[in-house]
Parts: structure tokens; sequence; C-alpha cells
């Protein structure tokens, strides 16, 4: 029969694996606290008409890459593509944007159904944030100062770039959009055949383009910080001054548009030349008009989110090996006869009583001792336990350093704790 595989685009993450994002988690999630961010659990299934309103139903998200079905009752549901849709809809209807500014933050998998490569997923996993309720740039320095202390909590400032961009409003974008889309078609049989498409559907897209002939006809486009309206050019100067002012280095890059249609003002990336074409590890920007579109009180609102799987293989980049961990154990106990598992596993009930912050496996089955002993081994434990007829008959234990130089022993029952906890401090030691 043939085997069932997972979904294209869709991974494991296997346990060699899971230990080092457990710990990239926890550093991000650290740094999100230090700086006031309350988590938020949302659901993983939202109205398809969230993200249609919020993304915009002219981007690819919206027409190419989200996964809808329609529920039992028939209404067209969407597994998220994304978080901020969801985060926002949850802050207007639990009254958390009102008077006072909500700083949020969420993690879990997003659904888009986009062509994978090294990257990039149909299932991926995202910490976003949110901040909601102020409008001045200061918010906007918080959340780029928040990422930047991430990087240096993960040691990967040198490998990342930001990027800042305005988008300005509405309006003024609008106005750019004419001014491009005129100055593109003097230029259109020069685009290649998917800007020329976009041309029509979403002509700021065609920025992003990475295709050698169209980024030509970019170079001498007109750029959207040119069209900004008085508020957004202020705004912007003045998260620039802010940036400088905190030493975050930064680089203005007026092609950034970002795939979302809800940003105004404010757009970032923070991109990295270890990650291959897919080089956005972090974006966000402002959104200041989302809530009103979302049927809520007009309040602003800015944030951004983490690609974790692209920031998994920064941090893989620079460490291999510290990347695939292995181990599972630090005492491994073996009873040499089935009839003595028993006991054994007492013994193991005690070592967890007596000293929670290690791990204590027993070895199950019916295997023979030499396989069990590699078993041992190969869990990366510290020490084994062996319990055969002979031990339990003299009240004891066989105690067998698997790292270190020390000789097997026996130890006493009633000292085994004590004695376990000793060695495991020694040969800690002598690793260190
Ligand atoms: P986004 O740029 O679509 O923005 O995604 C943010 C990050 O998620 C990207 O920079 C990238 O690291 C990661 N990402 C996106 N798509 C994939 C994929 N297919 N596979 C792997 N990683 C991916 C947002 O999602 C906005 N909600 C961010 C935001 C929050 N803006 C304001 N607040």
């Amino acid at each position: 029969m043939a085997k069932f595989r997972g979904i294209r685009g869709m991974r494991d993450l296997l346990p060699a694996e899971t230990r080092f994002w457990r710990e990239m988690e926890g550093q991000v999630q650290q740094q999100l606290h230090n700086f006031g961010y309350q988590e938020i659990r949302l659901p993983i299934l939202e109205s398809t008409e969230l993200f249609v309103r919020s993304a915009g139903v002219a981007t690819d998200l919206v027409n190419k890459e989200m996964y809808t079905f329609a529920d039992r009752n028939g209404d067209s549901m969407t597994l998220r593509p994304e978080g901020t849709a969801g985060c926002l809809r949850a802050a207007i209807e639990h009254g958390l944007v009102a008077n006072r500014i909500s700083r949020l933050w969420y993690t879990g998998s997003m659904f888009r159904y986009e062509r994978p490569q090294k990257g990039r997923y149909r299932q991926f996993s995202q910490i976003g944030v949110e901040a909601i309720g102020d409008s001045g740039p200061d918010l906007d320095l918080e959340l780029l100062e928040l990422s930047w202390r991430i990087w240096q909590a993960l040691g990967i400032t040198d490998l990342v770039t930001l990027e800042i961009n305005s988008l300005g409003t509405a309006a003024s974008r609008q106005e750019y959009c004419g001014a491009l889309v005129d100055y593109l078609n003097q230029h259109k049989s020069e685009l290649d055949p998917i800007s020329r498409q976009r041309l029509s559907l979403n002509p700021l897209r065609i920025l992003d383009s990475k295709v050698p002939a169209t980024q030509a006809v970019l170079e001498d486009a007109p750029i959207i910080l040119d069209f900004l309206d008085e508020d957004s050019g202020n705004h912007f100067a003045a998260l620039c001054r802010l940036l400088e002012g905190l030493d975050i280095p930064f680089v203005v890059n007026p092609r950034i548009v970002r795939g979302l249609d809800y940003y105004t003002k404010t757009a970032f990336e923070w991109v990295s030349d270890h990650l291959g074409s897919q080089n956005a590890v972090c974006a966000g920007g402002r959104y200041d008009a989302l809530s009103g579109l979302l049927g809520g009180p007009a309040v602003p609102a800015a944030g951004f989110a983490i690609g974790m799987d692209r920031l998994a293989l920064i941090l893989r980049s620079l460490n291999e090996e510290g990347y695939l961990e292995t181990t599972q154990a630090d005492v491994y106990l073996l009873a040499l006869g089935e009839a003595l598992r028993p006991q054994l596993l007492q013994l193991a009930a005690r070592l967890r009583v007596a000293m929670p912050d290690k791990r204590i496996v027993c070895h199950l089955g019916q295997s023979k001792i030499k396989t069990a002993m590699k078993q041992a081994d190969r869990s990366g434990a510290m020490v084994a336990l062996l319990l055969g007829e002979d031990e339990l008959a003299a009240g004891a234990v066989a105690l067998k350093p698997l790292r270190g130089q020390f000789a097997q022993r026996l130890v006493p029952l009633d000292k085994l704790e004590e004695q376990v906890r000793a060695v495991l401090d020694q040969v800690g030691l002598v690793i260190d």
C-alpha cells in the first residue's frame, strides 16, 4: 500500500529541531515580555471576508494564496494567511482598543498557497506583534527597537538589514500609483508578462519584481517618497531621526510596498543575505485605517511579524551543530530482565520526584542488553542505572557513567538520589 506523505509545503519539525525552535521562540518571547507586550491566542480559522477586506481584493494573498472552504453550514472560512487581521478583529470585538495602547503578540501557523521553496512554505510559523492605539512615530520606533533587541538577543544583528519606506495615506498612494502607471506604460514592452498584468490590477506590486529587465525599467521610475502628503512626510522624517538617535542602522528603500493593502505610512522589512531569494525575515508597518475598515473605531496601529522558519534558517547557518540537538535524557534506567521492570519504574519515579529538573527515561520493550545500552548512549544521558537480580539482592543498583571518566559502581538503593545527583554534577563539571 502507498505510504502517506505530508502535504507539499507543510513541514514536519522533528525532535532534533524542536528543542532549538523552543529556545529560539523563548528568546523572542522574552524580549516581547520585556517591552510590555502581552500574548493573545487567536483562532486559526476566520471568516473569509475578514481577509478580503483587510489584505485587499486585488492582492495575490486574497486571489491566489488563501486556503478557503465552505464549512458545513455553507459559510466561507479561511485558514489565516497572516495574523494582523484576526488580532485586530479580536481587539475590536473585546474592547481592547478604547483609550489605551494595546500591546499584543501572538504566535502560530499561517497558511498560504504559494510555490514552496527555501524559506517559503504553505504552512509557516510567525510571531507577530501588534501595537494598537497610537499614531506617532514613537510607536513605530518602539516596534523597530523591539525587533532590533530580538536580533541582539539572538546574536544576529550583523546578518540582518532594516529597510524602511513610507506608503503615505490611501490618497497620496493613489496619486503615486497614477504617476507610476503613466511611467510604466511608456515602457510597457520592456516589462515582464506578470508585471504587465499587474499594471492594471495592482501596479505597486511591480516594484517587487525580481526580473532584471523590469528592475532596469524601475531604476528611473518615480518614487513614492516624493508623493507623500505633509503629515506622512513628517512622520517618516521623525522616525528616521529617532532611529538614528538609538543607533539602529537602516536604509531607506522606496521600493518596499508590501503584499497587503492595509498599510499606511511606515512600511519596513528586515532582510538577510542568509536566506536566498525569500530574504525577508520580519516585516510590518503601520495600518491606521484598518480598524475602521473592519467596522471598528478609527484607531491607529502598527506591527510586524517574524517568519520563524526563516529565523531558524539564519540561526542554523550560524550553528549547524547546536541546531540539531538530539539528547533526550540525563539518566537512563535499564532492567536486566522483564520481571524487574516494576522495581525499575519505582526507581525512576523516585528520581523524578527528587530531581525535577533532570530528564529521567526508562528503557522499555524487550531488547538485549547490548541494544539497550546502545539506546542509553544515544539518548545522550550522562548516567545509566542498571538493575539486575544480583543488584536487587544486594539492595543496590549499578550506576554506569556514560560520559566522562568514571568507573561503574554499585549504589545502595537508600542513597540513590544523593549519589546520582553527585555523579551528574561531577560529569557535568568534566564535560563543561
Ligand atoms: P508578511 O510580510 O506577509 O506580513 O509576513 C511576515 C513574515 O512572515 C515575512 O517577512 C516572512 O518572514 C514570513 N513569511 C511570509 N510568508 C511566508 C511563507 N510562505 N513561508 C515562510 N515564511 C513566510 C504579515 O504577515 C503581516 N501580518 C505583518 C504585520 C504585522 N504587519 C503589521 N503587523
